[in-house]
Protein backbone atom coordinates (compact mmCIF):
# COMPACT_ATOMS: atom_id res chain seq x y z
CA UNK A 1 0.00 0.00 0.00
CA UNK A 2 0.78 3.39 -0.65
CA UNK A 3 1.07 6.54 1.97
CA UNK A 4 0.82 9.91 1.09
CA UNK A 5 0.70 13.24 3.83
CA UNK A 6 -1.68 16.26 2.99
CA UNK A 7 -2.66 19.35 4.38
CA UNK A 8 -4.07 22.54 2.98
CA UNK A 9 -8.17 22.99 3.16
CA UNK A 10 -9.86 19.77 3.53
CA UNK A 11 -13.18 20.28 1.87
CA UNK A 12 -11.24 21.07 -1.13
CA UNK A 13 -9.70 17.39 -0.81
CA UNK A 14 -10.55 15.72 -4.08
CA UNK A 15 -10.34 11.77 -3.35
CA UNK A 16 -12.34 8.71 -3.95
CA UNK A 17 -13.34 8.73 -0.13
CA UNK A 18 -12.89 10.78 2.49
CA UNK A 19 -13.34 9.04 5.74
CA UNK A 20 -14.10 11.09 8.97
CA UNK A 21 -14.89 10.61 12.51
CA UNK A 22 -18.06 10.94 14.40
CA UNK A 23 -18.65 11.30 18.51
CA UNK A 24 -21.72 10.19 20.11
CA UNK A 25 -24.54 9.99 18.08
CA UNK A 26 -24.21 12.77 15.92
CA UNK A 27 -21.47 14.81 17.56
CA UNK A 28 -18.76 16.04 14.65
CA UNK A 29 -15.33 17.00 16.04
CA UNK A 30 -14.23 20.36 13.94
CA UNK A 31 -13.17 19.34 10.60
CA UNK A 32 -16.22 16.54 10.29
CA UNK A 33 -18.58 20.06 10.92
CA UNK A 34 -16.74 22.24 8.42
CA UNK A 35 -17.31 19.42 5.88
CA UNK A 36 -21.25 19.32 7.13
CA UNK A 37 -21.27 22.84 6.63
CA UNK A 38 -19.52 22.45 3.25
CA UNK A 39 -22.05 19.82 2.33
CA UNK A 40 -25.13 22.51 3.28
CA UNK A 41 -25.79 20.18 6.27
CA UNK A 42 -25.84 17.14 4.12
CA UNK A 43 -24.00 14.84 7.18
CA UNK A 44 -26.28 16.25 9.99
CA UNK A 45 -29.37 15.03 8.07
CA UNK A 46 -28.17 11.55 7.57
CA UNK A 47 -26.74 11.26 11.11
CA UNK A 48 -30.36 12.48 12.66
CA UNK A 49 -32.25 9.67 11.02
CA UNK A 50 -29.70 7.54 13.45
CA UNK A 51 -28.29 5.09 10.61
CA UNK A 52 -24.69 5.24 12.03
CA UNK A 53 -24.74 3.15 15.42
CA UNK A 54 -22.60 5.32 17.65
CA UNK A 55 -20.60 2.80 19.50
CA UNK A 56 -16.44 3.22 18.36
CA UNK A 57 -15.79 1.29 14.57
CA UNK A 58 -19.60 1.37 13.10
CA UNK A 59 -19.51 2.87 9.85
CA UNK A 60 -21.92 4.53 6.98
CA UNK A 61 -20.85 4.85 3.63
CA UNK A 62 -22.18 7.86 1.94
CA UNK A 63 -22.12 8.60 -1.86
CA UNK A 64 -22.30 11.82 -3.86
CA UNK A 65 -22.37 14.29 -0.95
CA UNK A 66 -23.32 17.66 -1.93
CA UNK A 67 -20.88 20.44 -2.33
CA UNK A 68 -17.49 17.87 -1.54
CA UNK A 69 -14.77 16.86 -4.22
CA UNK A 70 -14.88 13.68 -2.63
CA UNK A 71 -16.45 10.72 -4.48
CA UNK A 72 -17.67 9.25 -1.03
CA UNK A 73 -17.64 10.04 2.37
CA UNK A 74 -16.88 7.61 5.14
CA UNK A 75 -18.65 8.40 8.59
CA UNK A 76 -17.00 6.40 11.65
CA UNK A 77 -18.27 6.22 14.67
CA UNK A 78 -15.69 7.03 17.12
CA UNK A 79 -17.90 6.63 20.40
CA UNK A 80 -18.38 8.58 23.50
CA UNK A 81 -15.19 10.96 23.22
CA UNK A 82 -14.44 10.71 26.97
CA UNK A 83 -13.55 7.15 26.90
CA UNK A 84 -11.98 7.67 23.37
CA UNK A 85 -8.90 6.12 23.14
CA UNK A 86 -6.17 3.86 21.23
CA UNK A 87 -8.04 0.88 21.39
CA UNK A 88 -10.53 2.68 20.31
CA UNK A 89 -8.79 4.66 17.66
CA UNK A 90 -7.13 0.88 16.29
CA UNK A 91 -10.91 -0.70 15.81
CA UNK A 92 -12.33 2.97 13.61
CA UNK A 93 -9.15 1.86 11.91
CA UNK A 94 -9.98 -1.62 11.10
CA UNK A 95 -13.72 -0.83 10.24
CA UNK A 96 -12.69 1.82 7.86
CA UNK A 97 -9.78 -0.14 5.87
CA UNK A 98 -12.33 -2.86 6.27
CA UNK A 99 -15.22 -0.83 4.15
CA UNK A 100 -13.12 0.56 1.63
CA UNK A 101 -11.53 -2.89 0.88
CA UNK A 102 -14.58 -3.59 -1.34
CA UNK A 103 -15.51 -0.53 -1.59
CA UNK A 104 -14.75 0.19 -4.89
CA UNK A 105 -12.18 3.15 -3.94
CA UNK A 106 -8.80 2.36 -4.73
CA UNK A 107 -7.52 5.32 -2.96
CA UNK A 108 -9.04 7.30 0.18
CA UNK A 109 -8.06 10.51 2.26
CA UNK A 110 -8.02 9.80 6.56
CA UNK A 111 -8.88 13.19 7.96
CA UNK A 112 -7.02 12.16 10.75
CA UNK A 113 -7.56 15.34 13.37
CA UNK A 114 -11.44 14.25 13.08
CA UNK A 115 -10.20 10.43 13.93
CA UNK A 116 -7.09 10.68 16.46
CA UNK A 117 -7.39 10.73 20.23
CA UNK A 118 -6.62 14.01 21.70
CA UNK A 119 -4.58 11.72 24.05
CA UNK A 120 -2.51 10.03 21.22
CA UNK A 121 0.24 11.73 19.97
CA UNK A 122 1.26 11.85 16.08
CA UNK A 123 3.60 9.05 16.08
CA UNK A 124 1.87 6.65 17.36
CA UNK A 125 -1.62 7.65 15.43
CA UNK A 126 0.22 6.93 12.29
CA UNK A 127 1.93 3.71 13.27
CA UNK A 128 -1.15 2.23 14.15
CA UNK A 129 -3.18 3.44 10.86
CA UNK A 130 -0.03 2.16 8.68
CA UNK A 131 0.62 -1.07 10.40
CA UNK A 132 -3.33 -1.45 10.32
CA UNK A 133 -4.01 -0.65 6.71
CA UNK A 134 -0.95 -3.09 6.18
CA UNK A 135 -2.14 -5.67 8.16
CA UNK A 136 -5.18 -5.73 6.71
CA UNK A 137 -4.36 -5.73 3.12
CA UNK A 138 -1.85 -8.86 3.94
CA UNK A 139 -2.66 -12.01 1.31
CA UNK A 140 -0.85 -15.54 1.82
CA UNK A 141 -0.49 -16.06 -2.29
CA UNK A 142 2.79 -19.03 -2.23
CA UNK A 143 0.40 -21.97 -2.61
CA UNK A 144 -2.99 -20.99 -3.17
CA UNK A 145 -4.81 -18.33 -5.25
CA UNK A 146 -6.17 -15.58 -3.80
CA UNK A 147 -9.92 -15.52 -4.46
CA UNK A 148 -11.40 -13.27 -1.76
CA UNK A 149 -9.16 -10.61 -2.90
CA UNK A 150 -11.30 -7.19 -3.89
CA UNK A 151 -11.67 -6.58 -7.34
CA UNK A 152 -10.28 -2.77 -7.08
CA UNK A 153 -8.04 -3.04 -3.62
CA UNK A 154 -7.42 -0.40 -1.64
CA UNK A 155 -3.91 0.86 -3.26
CA UNK A 156 -2.99 4.42 -1.94
CA UNK A 157 -4.13 6.01 1.74
CA UNK A 158 -3.88 9.49 2.44
CA UNK A 159 -3.12 10.90 5.75
CA UNK A 160 -4.40 14.86 6.24
CA UNK A 161 -2.76 16.39 8.89
CA UNK A 162 -3.92 20.00 10.14
CA UNK A 163 -0.57 21.41 10.37
CA UNK A 164 2.32 22.05 7.74
CA UNK A 165 4.82 21.80 9.86
CA UNK A 166 3.79 18.06 11.34
CA UNK A 167 4.59 17.04 7.73
CA UNK A 168 8.72 16.49 8.51
CA UNK A 169 8.55 14.19 11.70
CA UNK A 170 5.38 12.63 10.37
CA UNK A 171 7.16 11.61 7.03
CA UNK A 172 9.59 10.30 8.51
CA UNK A 173 7.51 7.59 10.79
CA UNK A 174 5.55 7.04 7.63
CA UNK A 175 8.84 5.45 5.94
CA UNK A 176 9.83 3.72 9.08
CA UNK A 177 6.45 2.46 9.50
CA UNK A 178 6.15 0.98 5.80
CA UNK A 179 9.58 -0.87 6.44
CA UNK A 180 8.17 -1.98 9.35
CA UNK A 181 5.51 -3.22 7.54
CA UNK A 182 7.10 -4.85 4.87
CA UNK A 183 9.18 -6.77 7.75
CA UNK A 184 5.90 -8.09 9.11
CA UNK A 185 4.91 -8.73 5.84
CA UNK A 186 7.92 -10.88 4.76
CA UNK A 187 7.79 -12.89 8.34
CA UNK A 188 4.40 -13.95 7.79
CA UNK A 189 4.73 -15.32 4.28
CA UNK A 190 8.08 -17.00 5.32
CA UNK A 191 5.86 -18.58 8.73
CA UNK A 192 2.75 -19.15 6.49
CA UNK A 193 4.58 -21.27 4.01
CA UNK A 194 4.38 -25.21 4.46
CA UNK A 195 7.14 -26.94 6.14
CA UNK A 196 7.79 -29.02 2.61
CA UNK A 197 8.93 -26.04 0.83
CA UNK A 198 9.86 -24.27 3.69
CA UNK A 199 12.98 -25.97 4.65
CA UNK A 200 16.40 -25.04 6.71
CA UNK A 201 17.66 -24.90 3.27
CA UNK A 202 14.87 -22.52 2.31
CA UNK A 203 15.53 -20.42 4.68
CA UNK A 204 19.32 -19.79 4.10
CA UNK A 205 18.42 -19.12 0.54
CA UNK A 206 15.89 -16.32 1.59
CA UNK A 207 18.79 -15.21 4.09
CA UNK A 208 21.40 -15.13 1.07
CA UNK A 209 18.55 -13.14 -1.27
CA UNK A 210 18.14 -10.22 1.48
CA UNK A 211 21.85 -10.47 0.85
CA UNK A 212 21.40 -9.74 -2.87
CA UNK A 213 18.79 -6.73 -2.19
CA UNK A 214 20.58 -4.91 0.44
CA UNK A 215 24.54 -5.57 -0.40
CA UNK A 216 25.32 -3.62 3.22
CA UNK A 217 24.58 -7.34 4.72
CA UNK A 218 27.01 -9.90 5.41
CA UNK A 219 25.24 -13.83 5.10
CA UNK A 220 27.20 -16.57 6.09
CA UNK A 221 25.62 -20.17 5.97
CA UNK A 222 27.31 -22.63 8.37
CA UNK A 223 26.43 -26.66 7.14
CA UNK A 224 26.14 -29.17 9.01
CA UNK A 225 30.28 -30.75 8.95
CA UNK A 226 31.54 -27.07 10.05
CA UNK A 227 29.04 -27.33 12.95
CA UNK A 228 30.50 -30.78 13.78
CA UNK A 229 33.39 -29.66 13.68
CA UNK A 230 32.98 -26.60 15.73
CA UNK A 231 31.39 -29.40 18.15
CA UNK A 232 27.47 -28.06 18.34
CA UNK A 233 26.38 -31.09 19.28
CA UNK A 234 22.99 -30.34 20.88
CA UNK A 235 21.75 -28.61 17.58
CA UNK A 236 22.99 -31.47 15.62
CA UNK A 237 21.31 -34.16 17.71
CA UNK A 238 18.00 -32.67 16.87
CA UNK A 239 18.77 -32.54 13.28
CA UNK A 240 19.51 -36.40 13.26
CA UNK A 241 16.15 -37.52 12.06
CA UNK A 242 15.19 -35.95 9.32
CA UNK A 243 17.01 -35.78 5.86
CA UNK A 244 16.88 -32.29 4.91
CA UNK A 245 20.22 -31.05 6.38
CA UNK A 246 20.35 -28.37 9.51
CA UNK A 247 22.06 -24.70 9.02
CA UNK A 248 23.19 -21.95 11.17
CA UNK A 249 22.40 -18.65 9.40
CA UNK A 250 24.09 -16.03 10.05
CA UNK A 251 23.42 -12.05 9.57
CA UNK A 252 25.48 -9.24 10.03
CA UNK A 253 24.86 -6.00 8.68
CA UNK A 254 27.18 -3.45 10.33
CA UNK A 255 25.06 -0.19 10.08
CA UNK A 256 27.61 1.06 13.07
CA UNK A 257 30.79 0.66 14.68
CA UNK A 258 30.65 -1.20 17.55
CA UNK A 259 29.71 -4.02 19.33
CA UNK A 260 26.44 -6.10 17.56
CA UNK A 261 23.08 -6.54 18.88
CA UNK A 262 22.22 -9.84 18.38
CA UNK A 263 19.10 -11.64 17.38
CA UNK A 264 18.88 -15.10 17.46
CA UNK A 265 15.55 -17.17 16.25
CA UNK A 266 14.02 -20.85 16.52
CA UNK A 267 14.02 -22.39 13.19
CA UNK A 268 12.49 -25.62 13.43
CA UNK A 269 10.98 -25.48 10.12
CA UNK A 270 9.18 -28.74 11.56
CA UNK A 271 8.30 -29.86 14.58
CA UNK A 272 7.16 -33.37 15.10
CA UNK A 273 8.46 -33.66 18.44
CA UNK A 274 10.50 -36.45 17.06
CA UNK A 275 10.86 -39.71 19.14
CA UNK A 276 8.57 -38.01 21.77
CA UNK A 277 6.33 -37.43 18.99
CA UNK A 278 3.50 -34.71 19.44
CA UNK A 279 -0.47 -35.92 19.35
CA UNK A 280 -2.47 -35.75 15.23
CA UNK A 281 -4.49 -33.08 15.96
CA UNK A 282 -2.94 -29.74 15.33
CA UNK A 283 -0.06 -30.72 14.34
CA UNK A 284 0.65 -28.97 11.24
CA UNK A 285 0.83 -25.98 12.85
CA UNK A 286 4.71 -26.89 13.78
CA UNK A 287 5.16 -25.72 10.66
CA UNK A 288 5.21 -22.25 12.63
CA UNK A 289 7.90 -23.36 14.44
CA UNK A 290 10.24 -21.02 12.87
CA UNK A 291 8.26 -18.47 13.29
CA UNK A 292 11.18 -16.96 15.67
CA UNK A 293 13.42 -17.45 12.61
CA UNK A 294 11.08 -15.45 10.47
CA UNK A 295 10.74 -12.92 12.82
CA UNK A 296 14.54 -12.25 13.09
CA UNK A 297 14.60 -11.79 9.18
CA UNK A 298 12.09 -9.45 8.92
CA UNK A 299 13.27 -7.41 11.56
CA UNK A 300 16.36 -7.30 9.58
CA UNK A 301 14.56 -6.72 6.45
CA UNK A 302 13.02 -3.58 8.48
CA UNK A 303 16.48 -2.53 10.15
CA UNK A 304 18.46 -2.49 6.73
CA UNK A 305 15.31 -0.87 4.73
CA UNK A 306 15.43 1.93 6.99
CA UNK A 307 19.35 1.93 7.21
CA UNK A 308 19.31 1.96 10.95
CA UNK A 309 22.37 3.44 12.29
CA UNK A 310 23.61 0.33 14.23
CA UNK A 311 25.13 -2.67 14.33
CA UNK A 312 22.60 -5.68 13.55
CA UNK A 313 23.10 -9.60 13.78
CA UNK A 314 20.74 -12.35 12.82
CA UNK A 315 21.89 -16.02 14.14
CA UNK A 316 19.32 -18.78 12.72
CA UNK A 317 19.93 -22.40 13.75
CA UNK A 318 17.55 -23.90 11.60
CA UNK A 319 16.52 -27.52 11.02
CA UNK A 320 13.97 -30.48 11.62
CA UNK A 321 12.80 -32.50 14.49
CA UNK A 322 10.96 -35.76 13.07
CA UNK A 323 10.97 -39.36 14.02
CA UNK A 324 13.63 -41.78 12.56
CA UNK A 325 16.18 -44.60 12.84
CA UNK A 326 18.48 -42.22 13.30
CA UNK A 327 16.47 -39.84 15.29
CA UNK A 328 17.72 -38.35 19.13
CA UNK A 329 16.15 -40.73 21.80
CA UNK A 330 14.78 -39.89 25.38
CA UNK A 331 17.97 -40.81 27.65
CA UNK A 332 20.61 -39.76 25.08
CA UNK A 333 22.85 -37.47 26.44
CA UNK A 334 24.51 -34.59 23.77
CA UNK A 335 27.48 -32.42 24.50
CA UNK A 336 26.91 -28.96 23.65
CA UNK A 337 29.13 -26.32 21.98
CA UNK A 338 29.63 -24.84 25.80
CA UNK A 339 31.34 -27.93 26.61
CA UNK A 340 27.58 -28.78 29.03
CA UNK A 341 26.28 -32.24 28.74
CA UNK A 342 22.49 -32.59 28.37
CA UNK A 343 20.12 -35.21 28.55
CA UNK A 344 17.90 -35.50 26.39
CA UNK A 345 14.70 -36.60 28.30
CA UNK A 346 12.23 -35.51 25.47
CA UNK A 347 12.87 -34.95 22.19
CA UNK A 348 10.21 -32.82 21.55
CA UNK A 349 11.81 -30.32 24.02
CA UNK A 350 14.18 -29.48 20.91
CA UNK A 351 14.44 -25.64 20.33
CA UNK A 352 16.12 -25.26 23.38
CA UNK A 353 18.92 -27.69 22.24
CA UNK A 354 19.55 -26.06 18.73
CA UNK A 355 19.02 -22.44 20.81
CA UNK A 356 21.90 -23.27 23.29
CA UNK A 357 24.27 -24.08 20.31
CA UNK A 358 23.19 -21.01 18.66
CA UNK A 359 23.95 -18.62 21.92
CA UNK A 360 26.82 -20.08 22.75
CA UNK A 361 28.18 -19.31 19.13
CA UNK A 362 27.18 -15.64 19.91
CA UNK A 363 30.27 -15.30 22.11
CA UNK A 364 32.27 -14.87 19.14
CA UNK A 365 30.74 -11.57 18.53
CA UNK A 366 31.42 -10.08 21.71
CA UNK A 367 27.53 -8.65 21.98
CA UNK A 368 25.72 -5.70 23.19
CA UNK A 369 23.28 -7.45 23.86
CA UNK A 370 21.73 -10.83 22.39
CA UNK A 371 17.77 -11.26 22.39
CA UNK A 372 16.60 -15.14 21.53
CA UNK A 373 12.30 -15.32 19.77
CA UNK A 374 11.26 -18.71 20.15
CA UNK A 375 8.01 -20.99 19.68
CA UNK A 376 9.68 -22.38 22.64
CA UNK A 377 7.07 -23.93 24.91
CA UNK A 378 3.05 -24.96 24.83
CA UNK A 379 3.64 -24.13 28.87
CA UNK A 380 4.18 -20.62 27.69
CA UNK A 381 0.75 -20.62 25.81
CA UNK A 382 -0.73 -22.60 28.82
CA UNK A 383 0.34 -19.09 31.36
CA UNK A 384 -0.11 -16.01 29.18
CA UNK A 385 -2.76 -17.11 25.77
CA UNK A 386 -2.34 -15.44 22.25
CA UNK A 387 -2.13 -11.95 23.79
CA UNK A 388 0.94 -11.91 25.57
CA UNK A 389 4.58 -13.57 24.59
CA UNK A 390 6.41 -13.84 27.50
CA UNK A 391 9.69 -11.79 28.29
CA UNK A 392 12.62 -13.71 30.64
CA UNK A 393 15.41 -11.56 31.15
CA UNK A 394 17.46 -10.53 34.77
CA UNK A 395 18.60 -7.44 32.89
CA UNK A 396 16.54 -4.67 34.48
CA UNK A 397 17.40 -2.23 31.75
CA UNK A 398 16.92 -4.49 28.53
CA UNK A 399 13.02 -5.62 30.21
CA UNK A 400 11.94 -2.04 30.49
CA UNK A 401 13.15 -1.36 27.07
CA UNK A 402 11.58 -4.00 25.33
CA UNK A 403 8.25 -3.68 27.70
CA UNK A 404 8.06 -0.27 26.60
CA UNK A 405 8.70 -1.13 22.64
CA UNK A 406 6.16 -3.97 23.01
CA UNK A 407 3.51 -1.14 24.34
CA UNK A 408 4.70 1.47 21.44
CA UNK A 409 4.10 -0.90 18.57
CA UNK A 410 0.88 -2.22 20.42
CA UNK A 411 3.26 -5.71 20.32
CA UNK A 412 3.53 -6.28 23.61
CA UNK A 413 4.82 -9.17 25.94
CA UNK A 414 4.48 -9.49 29.61
CA UNK A 415 7.52 -10.13 31.95
CA UNK A 416 8.28 -13.66 33.67
CA UNK A 417 10.33 -15.24 36.28
CA UNK A 418 13.37 -16.13 35.32
CA UNK A 419 14.39 -17.20 38.96
CA UNK A 420 17.25 -19.11 40.39
CA UNK A 421 15.50 -21.75 42.20
CA UNK A 422 13.48 -23.20 39.19
CA UNK A 423 17.30 -24.28 38.08
CA UNK A 424 17.35 -27.38 40.26
CA UNK A 425 14.11 -28.57 38.06
CA UNK A 426 16.89 -29.49 35.55
CA UNK A 427 19.28 -31.91 37.04
CA UNK A 428 20.02 -34.70 35.90
CA UNK A 429 21.98 -37.52 37.10
CA UNK A 430 23.48 -38.68 34.26
CA UNK A 431 24.17 -34.82 32.52
CA UNK A 432 24.92 -31.46 33.50
CA UNK A 433 21.31 -30.50 32.67
CA UNK A 434 18.36 -32.36 31.65
CA UNK A 435 16.76 -31.00 28.80
CA UNK A 436 13.10 -30.73 30.98
CA UNK A 437 12.05 -29.42 33.76
CA UNK A 438 9.19 -31.56 34.87
CA UNK A 439 5.26 -30.42 34.73
CA UNK A 440 5.01 -27.80 35.83
CA UNK A 441 6.54 -24.15 35.10
CA UNK A 442 7.54 -25.41 31.67
CA UNK A 443 8.12 -21.93 29.94
CA UNK A 444 10.22 -20.76 32.88
CA UNK A 445 12.32 -23.96 33.21
CA UNK A 446 13.08 -23.67 29.22
CA UNK A 447 13.87 -20.06 30.03
CA UNK A 448 16.24 -21.31 32.79
CA UNK A 449 17.98 -23.98 30.52
CA UNK A 450 18.60 -20.83 27.87
CA UNK A 451 20.03 -18.95 30.97
CA UNK A 452 22.77 -21.49 31.23
CA UNK A 453 24.36 -20.94 27.97
CA UNK A 454 24.10 -16.80 28.46
CA UNK A 455 26.45 -15.75 31.27
CA UNK A 456 28.37 -13.78 29.07
CA UNK A 457 26.60 -11.08 27.72
CA UNK A 458 23.03 -9.40 28.52
CA UNK A 459 20.32 -11.65 27.37
CA UNK A 460 16.59 -11.71 26.79
CA UNK A 461 14.31 -14.55 25.71
CA UNK A 462 10.93 -14.14 24.32
CA UNK A 463 8.84 -17.14 23.63
CA UNK A 464 6.41 -15.83 21.28
CA UNK A 465 4.36 -19.58 21.32
CA UNK A 466 0.92 -18.42 21.99
CA UNK A 467 1.52 -14.80 19.82
CA UNK A 468 3.36 -15.66 16.41
CA UNK A 469 0.19 -17.30 14.67
CA UNK A 470 -3.45 -17.43 14.98
CA UNK A 471 -5.83 -20.50 14.84
CA UNK A 472 -8.94 -21.64 13.73
CA UNK A 473 -10.48 -19.27 10.83
CA UNK A 474 -8.82 -16.54 10.91
CA UNK A 475 -5.45 -19.13 10.89
CA UNK A 476 -2.00 -17.79 10.08
CA UNK A 477 1.52 -16.06 10.98
CA UNK A 478 0.78 -12.93 12.58
CA UNK A 479 4.51 -11.19 12.11
CA UNK A 480 5.30 -10.70 15.66
CA UNK A 481 7.45 -9.85 17.54
CA UNK A 482 8.69 -7.93 14.40
CA UNK A 483 6.89 -4.59 15.35
CA UNK A 484 8.57 -5.22 18.38
CA UNK A 485 12.02 -5.75 17.55
CA UNK A 486 11.89 -2.90 15.48
CA UNK A 487 10.42 -0.53 17.65
CA UNK A 488 13.33 -1.78 20.35
CA UNK A 489 15.86 -0.83 17.30
CA UNK A 490 14.51 2.67 16.55
CA UNK A 491 14.56 3.21 20.55
CA UNK A 492 18.07 2.10 20.53
CA UNK A 493 19.23 4.34 18.01
CA UNK A 494 17.79 6.95 19.63
N1 LIG B 1 7.48 -26.01 19.41
C1 LIG B 1 7.06 -26.54 20.64
C2 LIG B 1 6.36 -25.53 21.51
C3 LIG B 1 4.97 -25.14 21.08
C4 LIG B 1 3.88 -25.88 21.46
C5 LIG B 1 4.77 -23.98 20.37
C6 LIG B 1 2.62 -25.49 21.08
C7 LIG B 1 3.51 -23.59 20.02
C8 LIG B 1 2.43 -24.34 20.38
C9 LIG B 1 8.26 -27.05 21.42
O1 LIG B 1 9.29 -27.55 20.68
C10 LIG B 1 7.76 -28.14 22.29
O2 LIG B 1 7.34 -29.13 21.77
N2 LIG B 1 7.79 -27.93 23.59
C11 LIG B 1 7.31 -28.90 24.51
C12 LIG B 1 8.27 -28.94 25.67
C13 LIG B 1 8.00 -30.05 26.62
C14 LIG B 1 8.30 -31.38 25.96
C15 LIG B 1 8.86 -29.87 27.84
C16 LIG B 1 5.93 -28.46 24.96
O3 LIG B 1 5.71 -27.26 25.14
O4 LIG B 1 5.06 -29.32 25.09
MN1 LIG C 1 9.00 -29.60 20.25
ZN1 LIG D 1 9.49 -26.86 18.78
Amino acid sequence: MEFQLKSGVLTAQKTACLVLGVYGKRKLPPLTAAIDKESNGYLTKILRRGDLTPEAGQTLLLQEVPGLRAERVLLVACGNRKEYDRTAYRKVLEAAVSVLQPSGATEALLALPTLVPESLDLATSLRDAVQIAEAQSYRYTATKKDDKAPKRPLKRLQLWLAEEEEQTAAQTVLRQEQAIAQGIAWTKDLANLPGNLCTPTYLAEQALALQKEFPDLRVEILEEDQMRELGMGALLSVARGSRQPPKLIVLDYPGAKGKPVVLVGKGLTFDAGGISLKPEKGMDEMKYDMSGAAAVLGTLRAALTMRLPLHLMGVIPSCENLPDGNANKPGDVVTSLSGQTIEVLNTDAEGRLILCDALTYCERFDPELVVDIATLTGACVVALGEQLAGLFTQDEDLAQALLQAGEKAEDPVWRMPLWEPYQSQLESPFADMANIGGKYGGAITAACFLARFTKHYPWAHLDIAGVAWKTGKEKGATGRPVGLLSQFLLDRCN
